[in-house]
């Protein structure tokens, strides 16, 4: 029987943080026996923002080195670049002309960045979820795990699956509706300033969040500055309470133990001894993925065989996906 299949990718825009590693990979590394994986590095994304030509490349092979090291396995998953297959911006072309522009400009994060870059906005950054819906529908994925601030663009790409059906499918289902795999735990990390907005690479302000490589000493400084509040006892769930709700949770899923277990640990700790021992709990989980991060980065001509064969392989699933796509809308293909 064949298993059912996993899209999912992160941009290759600035560092990974906690968010990225408990929302998204960590999921990915746990689940990827079940399925048949693909994840790529969207380095298509991650120019929908001003960024630099001189590290695009860099920092795509860097995430494709922390998806190593935080323990995808070659034997359940395939690691490529987004841009490497150029079905991905092929299909964002094709569904863009099927998708109506009031979907887009109703996205969230759309106009969360948008505001952020005010007169510069790029159509890149309105069109950015259409080719995310091409990144998920090349390859007929299942499930996609994501954290929750990608709801809405899986919402979107379900809307286009069913309208590009409707229109051009003559019955069948040409292109396949993904489910959202978010989990509860971990799908929203907050950031460490303020205990009610997300934890961010685009924060101006790095004390906002832990990075997966940051420095024993950096994290050690960040947990020691985060934000708390004065009410005694450490306790989930208690919605006057933000800041505690997340460390408790950075807590919980760094150290593995279950929820109950950590709410009795912490309820009558004071900050002090809890943010000593959520620091060492996160320098413990993030060593070894530092560890092995480095020894990869240092292999460079290893990376790039793996590159080169996720992309062989991206690309014979994303080519057939793009051809039936063609023949429905009336193409005539190459000979
Ligand atoms: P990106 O690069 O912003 O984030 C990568 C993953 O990390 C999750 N995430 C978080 N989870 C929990 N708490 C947080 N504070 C937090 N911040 C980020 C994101 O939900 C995401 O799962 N559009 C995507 C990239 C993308 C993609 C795709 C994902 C492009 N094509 C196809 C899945 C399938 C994004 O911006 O990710």
């Amino acid at each position: 029987m064949t298993k059912p299949r996993i899209l999912s990718g992160v941009q290759p825009t600035g560092n990974l943080h906690l968010g990225n590693y408990l929302g998204a990979i960590r999921n990915w590394v746990e689940m990827q026996s079940q399925y048949d994986n693909y994840f790529c590095v969207v380095d298509l994304h991650a120019i929908t923002v001003p960024h630099n030509p001189a590290t695009l490349a860099q920092n795509t092979h860097a995430i494709a080195a922390l998806y190593l090291a935080c323990g995808i396995d070659l034997q359940y998953s395939t690691i490529f670049v987004q841009s490497h297959v150029s079905a991905h911006a092929e299909l964002a072309w094709l569904l863009n002309c099927i998708t109506p522009m009031n979907w887009l400009t109703d996205m969230i994060q759309f106009k969360e960045k948008a505001l952020k870059q005010g007169e510069n906005v790029g159509v890149g950054l309105l069109d950015y979820p259409v080719l995310m819906a091409a990144d998920i529908l090349l390859y007929k994925a299942d499930k996609v795990p994501v954290g929750e601030d990608q709801k809405q663009h899986l919402e979107l790409t379900r809307d286009i699956v069913d309208r590009f059906n409707h229109q051009f499918g003559k019955g069948e289902k040409i292109l396949k509706s993904p489910q959202p795999l978010i989990r509860k735990e971990g799908a929203r990390i907050m950031s460490l300033t303020d205990g009610t907005k997300k934890m961010s690479k685009s924060d101006p302000s790095e004390q906002s969040r832990i990075n997966i490589l940051d420095s024993p000493e950096d994290i050690t400084k960040k947990i020691r500055k985060c934000k708390t509040d004065t009410t005694p006892g450490l306790t989930f769930d208690d919605p006057e309470r933000p800041e505690c709700q997340n460390l408790l949770t950075l807590y919980m899923l760094l150290s593995g133990k279950a929820k109950d277990e950590v709410a009795a640990e912490c309820a009558d700790m004071r900050w002090g001894d809890f943010k000593k021992l959520l620091t060492e709990t996160t320098i413990n989980a993030l060593q070894p993925i530092q560890d092995k991060y480095h020894e990869i980065m240092a292999d460079k001509s290893y990376l790039e065989s793996i590159l080169r064969e996720g992309r062989q392989k991206a690309e014979l699933v994303a080519q057939q996906t793009l051809k039936d796509v063609k023949t429905a809308l009336g193409y005539s293909l190459p000979l």
